[in-house]
């Protein structure tokens, strides 16, 4: 290693201890700390033995499956999920991500008693509040929500939920918790619906245009991939990036109603 190696080799090369566990995780989420050469971080440790299987996702763990959100996301430049690794520890097997000291920011989702969003805010759909009521969900019109959907539609994510956005000091927003993603069927469940439909921006294209380059039989980001998950599902995700350059736009719900995380914090 280096003598100032980048967070990810630190997470991957330091020493793992384990400092406590995350209650509110519905698989086995361990807050740790990484130390190498009087460097410490403090990271998330999810062993591959705590995972709950899941019928819908049989193949390779969930581990894997966030490595390779954590590969994508990469790809594009972005930096939208924290460094994340697969590496041996205590408990064996597991992903390691470095740790975002959440620095709360003004909301980002909202529910709101009216038909449009008011103006720097985007409409997810109308939700049942009770008492026969609806409210209209929105979330911000913001540039880093915008970055995350484009990446939810490549990975597949069937589960963005407003907990799983973290803001730090820096202004910058991280999406975590990608466990359930890359499936080869169509499971986008997420909260950023709000630019369904609407063409993608620019710089989306051109990043979506170099991931498909990078997703070629051979390229970087498919070898890294095939590490990570099934054959057919580098393949569906080729397929994903081809159809969103094909329509230029952000994809819109397959069924009448958008699919959502609920609840959807
Ligand atoms: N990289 C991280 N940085 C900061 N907090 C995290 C990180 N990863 C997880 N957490 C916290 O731990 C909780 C559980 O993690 P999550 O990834 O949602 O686990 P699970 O797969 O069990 O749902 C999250 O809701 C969040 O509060
Ligand atoms: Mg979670």
């Amino acid at each position: 290693m280096t003598a100032d190696p980048s967070p990810a080799d630190l997470l991957a090369e330091g020493e793992l201890t384990v400092r406590g566990r995350i209650r509110e995780a519905s698989n086995a989420a361990l807050f740790c700390t990484v130390a190498h050469d009087g460097r410490e971080v403090s990271c998330v440790y999810k062993p591959v033995a705590g995972e709950r299987p899941l019928w819908d996702f049989p193949d390779g763990t969930l581990a894997q499956r966030e490595v390779a959100a954590y590969e994508v996301s990469e790809a594009t430049g972005w930096g939208l999920v924290p460094p994340t690794v697969l590496r041996d520890g205590p408990y064996g097997e597991g992903m390691v991500q470095l740790w975002i000291d959440v620095t709360p920011e003004a909301e980002l989702l909202a529910l709101v008693d009216a038909e449009e969003p008011e103006p720097g805010w985007k409409a997810i759909a109308f939700a049942e509040v009770g008492d026969g009521k609806t409210a209209l969900l929105v979330h911000a019109d913001d540039e880093r929500l915008r970055r995350l959907a484009v990446l939810d539609a490549v990975i597949n994510n069937a589960d963005r939920k407003g907990g799983h956005l973290l803001p730090d000091a820096e202004g910058r927003l991280y999406g975590i918790d990608h466990g359930v993603t890359f499936n080869a069927d169509n499971k986008l469940r997420t909260l950023l619906w709000g630019w369904a439909g609407e063409p993608l921006t620019g710089e989306a294209v051109e990043v979506l245009g170099s991931m498909r380059e990078a997703l070629k039989e051979g390229g970087a980001l498919a070898v890294r991939l095939s590490a990570l998950i099934t054959a057919a599902e580098v393949d569906a995700t080729r397929a994903r990036v081809g159809a969103l350059l094909a329509s230029g736009k952000h994809p819109e719900p397959s069924g009448e109603w958008p699919a959502i995380p609920w609840p959807p914090v």
